[in-house]
């Protein structure tokens, strides 16, 4: 499945998030690339909405990963201080990669590619111009 939108805010971003998480299964993998301000903790907080979690979610750059609790418990990481995967690896998020009891999603996904179950669902969102982003969700079949 392959989906192409474009979001016009940070509303649009998160409810395009919203939608994604609440198709969402027991161990799936969601992936996020894009530039730095292209909305990825944006649609995670989407993410965290539709899957009816109260708490805020913060973007996770200074830890490598948070964990919330909703419907299912979201697993957020970020790879962006990544220098090697395997430093993914070494803090334990193997588990969650993919996880036996909730969601994972993870930021600056490129970087720890190999890392990623092959049914990962895929999340590109580039900037264009003032607050419009084109996000393009590959799913596996
Ligand atoms: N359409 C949009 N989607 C997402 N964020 C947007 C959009 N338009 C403007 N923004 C702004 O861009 C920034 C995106 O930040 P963030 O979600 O943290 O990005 P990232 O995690 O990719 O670095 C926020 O300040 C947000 O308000
Ligand atoms: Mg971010």
């Amino acid at each position: 499945m392959e989906r192409t939108a474009v979001s016009d805010s940070p509303e649009d971003t998160a409810r395009l998030g919203e939608e994604l998480a609440a198709r969402l299964r027991c161990g799936d993998v969601v992936a996020l690339v894009g530039d730095l301000g292209a909305g990825k903790t944006t649609f995670v907080q989407g993410m965290a909405r539709g899957l009816f979690v109260s708490e805020a979610v913060l973007s996770p750059s200074y830890v490598l990963a948070r964990r919330y609790d909703g419907r299912l418990p979201l697993h957020h990481l970020d790879a962006y201080r990544i220098g090697e995967p395997r430093e993914l690896i070494e803090a334990g998020l193997r588990e969650v990669l993919p996880s036996e009891d909730g969601i994972t999603v993870v930021e600056w996904a490129d970087r720890v590619a190999e890392l990623l179950p092959s049914a990962t669902v895929w999340v590109e969102l580039t900037l264009l111009e003032g607050e419009r982003r084109r996000i393009a969700i590959t799913a596996p079949a």
